[in-house]
């Protein structure tokens, strides 16, 4: 099959997986309703078609915190993304380069941030979860400032895991004794074509970024155990001031869905917020991110930024997210599937693709650029 949207892809990466690290892309949280509103509330919104413009030259170009970038699209930061292929996130990061996109990589990334620096040009983003151990946090701090990071996403959506049926089931996380069992269950259920790319069996070649409080021997069951131990949940506002006041770059703060929230993270200092509940990986039942965004733009109009994630799937959903208040969306799972399923060339296909679908969305909304989509195109 030539691959020609994004569910597509999708396709081509389940084939190609691990069950299990296929469902930990692809799953949300519990009954995975705000997983499936995100991308059916997002199919929902219609559009004007307009006519007879001049629609010959379409411009997807944006600015975003001083930068010119040729879409509106960001990689979002993905949790072990580099297990879906070999220096996974370097080559994300290489193919959001080659684009012209940025880049977010991850806390718990499986390239750290180092590997991933060095295989780009240009200096990336860098995404932070709150981590007990204060030390530690900043010295992951000073490793991104080293690398020349200037935008920093504090996610704050995920003071706790939530609780995901799918991988619990499959083995990756839940009670150890099941742990074990699943570790053989998983080496015996890898597909050959992931597991010759990856190397090693269902273990995280470097362990990224949090690497040095692990150890050498660490694999993937100590990697989650960490995790599960050290996000802490004691997080609050005042966090924020701290992290405000300790970092000079941009900040963006991404897990907001409700507007006096929003309104809380502009008054600290936040540069951006980004509107999102996490892929619906977090709270089910939240509200979809498309149908939190137009009150959160109402909230914030003008004074911050606003990026949204959460089911952008076709360049006609990212015209959706900017006619309805985004200034630009992040892509988590879909270039997780180009990766899983054709490394860099699949993370490029990815953003091609929604490229040339915004293109025609836009032509035929009658937008020829960004500054042209906005509520008047809302049927
Ligand atoms: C995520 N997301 C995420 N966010 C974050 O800030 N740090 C992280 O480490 C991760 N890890 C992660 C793993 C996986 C497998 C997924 C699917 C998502 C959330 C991510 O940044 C983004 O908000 C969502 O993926 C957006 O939704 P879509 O595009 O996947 O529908």
């Amino acid at each position: 099959m030539i691959p020609a949207n994004i569910d597509d892809y999708r396709l081509l990466a389940k084939k190609r997986l691990p069950k299990y690290l296929f469902e930990y892309i692809d799953g949300g949280a519990f009954s995975e309703t705000t997983l499936r509103n995100n991308t059916a509330d997002l199919q929902k919104i219609a559009l004007r078609q307009r006519v007879l413009r001049d629609i010959s030259s379409v411009d997807t170009s944006c600015q975003l915190f001083g930068q010119d970038w040729k879409l509106p699209v960001v990689l979002a930061p993905v949790g072990i993304a580099g297990l879906n292929a070999r220096r996974g996130e370097v080559l994300a990061a290489q193919a959001a380069e080659e684009k012209g996109v940025p880049f977010c990589l991850s806390t718990v990334s499986a390239c750290s941030i180092e590997e991933v620096r060095n295989g780009v040009q240009n200096p990336i983003w860098f995404q932070l979860y709150m981590i007990k151990d204060r030390g530690f946090m900043s010295a992951m701090l000073e490793r991104a400032k080293a690398q020349g990071t200037d935008t920093l996403l504090f996610t704050v959506d995920m003071p706790v895991p939530s609780t995901r049926y799918r991988d619990i089931r499959s083995g990756l996380s839940g009670g150890s004794m099941f742990r074990r069992q699943s570790a053989r269950f998983i080496q015996s259920a890898m597909s050959p074509a992931w597991a010759w790319d990856v190397g090693v069996m269902g273990r995280p070649h470097t362990l990224g970024n949090i690497a040095p409080v692990l150890g050498d021997n660490a694999g993937i069951d100590e990697f989650w155990a960490w995790l599960n131990q050290n996000f802490d949940a004691s997080v609050t506002w005042k966090t924020l001031e701290m992290i405000r006041a300790n970092w000079k770059g941009k900040l963006i703060i991404k897990g907001i869905l409700d507007p006096e929230d929003a309104k809380e993270a502009a008054k600290l200092g936040a540069d951006a917020v980004i509107v999102s509940n996490h892929g619906g990986r977090q709270l089910d039942g939240a509200l979809s991110s498309i149908q939190a965004l137009p009150a959160i733009a109402d909230a914030v109009q003008g004074d911050i930024k606003i990026l949204m994630d959460s089911g952008v799937r076709s360049g006609l959903d990212i015209v959706r997210a900017i006619a309805l208040g985004a200034d630009a969306v992040m892509i988590g799972r879909p270039w997780v599937y180009g990766l899983a399923a054709a490394k860099k060339k699949g993370v490029l296909d990815v953003l091609n693709i929604l490229e040339n679908e915004m293109r025609v969305a836009m032509a035929l909304a009658g937008c020829t650029n960004l500054a042209a989509v906005n509520k008047s195109i809302l049927a």
